[in-house]
């Protein structure tokens, strides 16, 4: 099997490569802080070993409970959570799963569908609307087990559950995933028999996905997980801390943002060609914001969607301040063939490109857009990544990961907790008047 690789060609007329190597030093250290525990943070570092430590029970009862599941005749499988908790299930799915999915149906595996990850009245409204005539079950993931999302959804979702199906079969219907031994949602699955599965104590929200967080969802979407866990653990040796920096692509590709942040970019965004990684972007992009994002420091990650963006944010990236950098996701294989006709009127002058792959249109597309955005400014980092499949989104989630953990060490801030997080809760609470919020309510109001 091949790797994913990374390439720096289009960042070195910005940053000579001797300014990314001048952090050689600082990436090997702080990759050996990841893995001796020395550094930062050093309680939520049970992901960094996750996927060679995942046990085989644990893959086999993940695959047990989504066949068993799975023989309820499922339509639907909806997965409760917000941030970590659901963010890289629905980045693996999209990115497998046929863009069409959700219309044409599948009689092999559920629909799986989010919940609890917004407060929006209407998208409840619908969502229950579509279950009422599905067979369905739930599954409740939080860590903390007090989030205010999931847990309003699964107040209703319970209710529909146990309205449709009564109470006994509805609890065979929910499984909790969730923190081992504390929280109101433990205490819940604890009292009602829920199927349990725990989300270690040392593994953080947002670096989850190889945790049962990630993996019932992806089993019971259908999904291999034990490739996805194979591509993680083949990315974990290849960015070991005995990897020299000259072949660690984590160790490079966190030594290039941060000599690209140091040289006044402060904004990258990640860029696919392919509309299935659009939800990987967005788990990038909590991945990395709220790592990194602390003490007044951070590049700000943000994404776009080519080409569709070229025709929206194209404009900014080209002209706009000379903040930015890209990182593109760049597929080499699709997994389909689909040929562009002659047409005999060739109105649209397009016959020149008859016979030709689509894909090679969009290859071009993509060649062209990073040339064009070198000219104007914007350095281009590469991804290449052979296929869409488990393995190589297994490789690409750890890689992220760990270079995430190595580039937030570089920068010096704790890229495991997330403190800023708390400051809107506190202000809802308030004006919710939560029971022993009373202070804080009088404070805010007074402001209004
Ligand atoms: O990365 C994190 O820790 C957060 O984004 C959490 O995943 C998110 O806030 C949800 O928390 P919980 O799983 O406790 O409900």
């Amino acid at each position: 099997m091949e790797n994913i690789s990374l390439h720096l060609d289009k960042v070195y007329s910005f940053v000579p490569s001797e300014n990314i190597v001048a952090y050689k030093e600082a990436a090997e250290k702080q990759n050996i802080a990841l893995r001796d525990k020395s550094g930062k943070g050093n309680d939520f570092l049970g992901w960094v070993d996750l996927p060679s430590s995942i046990s085989e029970s644990l893959l086999e009862e993940v695959e047990k409970v989504s066949l068993k599941l799975q023989s309820k005749h499922l339509e639907v499988f909806v997965v409760i959570g917000i941030g970590g908790s659901y963010l890289g299930s629905k980045a693996v799915i999209d990115a497998l799963s046929d863009s069409f999915a959700q219309i044409k149906g599948s009689f092999e595996a559920p629909l799986v569908v989010f919940a609890g990850q917004n407060i929006s009245e209407d998208y409840l409204f619908e969502l229950r609307d579509l279950l009422d005539n599905k067979e369905w079950a739930c599954a409740i993931i939080s860590k903390s087990g007090t989030t205010t999302e999931p847990a309003l959804a699964f107040r209703l979702l319970k209710q529909d559950l146990e309205d449709k199906y009564g109470v006994e079969e509805a609890r065979k219907r929910i499984i909790a995933i969730t923190d081992e031994s504390r929280g109101a949602l433990k205490t819940l699955a604890n009292e009602e028999g829920y199927k349990t599965f725990v989300i270690p104590d040392d593994v953080g929200g947002r670096y989850s996905v190889l945790t049962p967080v990630g993996l019932i969802a992806i089993a019971i979407a259908g999904f291999n997980v034990r490739e996805l866990v194979n591509g993680a653990k083949s990315m974990e040796l290849a960015c070991g801390a005995d990897v020299p920096f000259e072949e660690n692509i984590a160790a490079q590709y966190a030594a290039a943002r941060n000599a690209l942040y140091k040289s006044g970019k402060k904004v990258e965004i990640m860029v696919n060609y392919n509309p299935k990684l659009h939800f990987f972007a967005e788990w990038w992009k909590q991945l990395y914001g709220e790592s990194e994002g602390k003490e007044l420091k951070g590049i700000f990650p943000a994404s776009v969607d080519f080409s569709s963006d070229l025709h929206s944010m194209g404009q900014y990236i080209q002209e706009g301040e000379r903040i930015l950098f890209e990182t593109v996701l760049s597929v080499e294989n699709v997994n389909n063939e689909v040929l562009v006709p002659e047409d005999k009127a060739d109105l649209d002058k397009l016959n020149f490109l008859a016979g030709k792959r689509v894909d090679y249109v969009n290859k071009m597309a993509e060649l062209g857009t990073s040339i064009a955005h070198v000219d104007g400014g914007v350095p281009n980092i590469r991804i290449s990544i052979p296929k869409l499949n488990e393995y190589y989104l297994g490789q690409l989630i750890y890689f992220f990961e760990i270079a995430c953990g190595i580039s937030g060490y570089i920068l010096d801030v704790n890229p495991f907790d997330q403190p800023g997080v708390e400051a809107y809760k506190k202000n809802m609470f308030a004006l919710l008047e939560k029971p022993g919020f009373e202070k804080e309510t009088a404070e805010i109001k007074a402001r209004l």
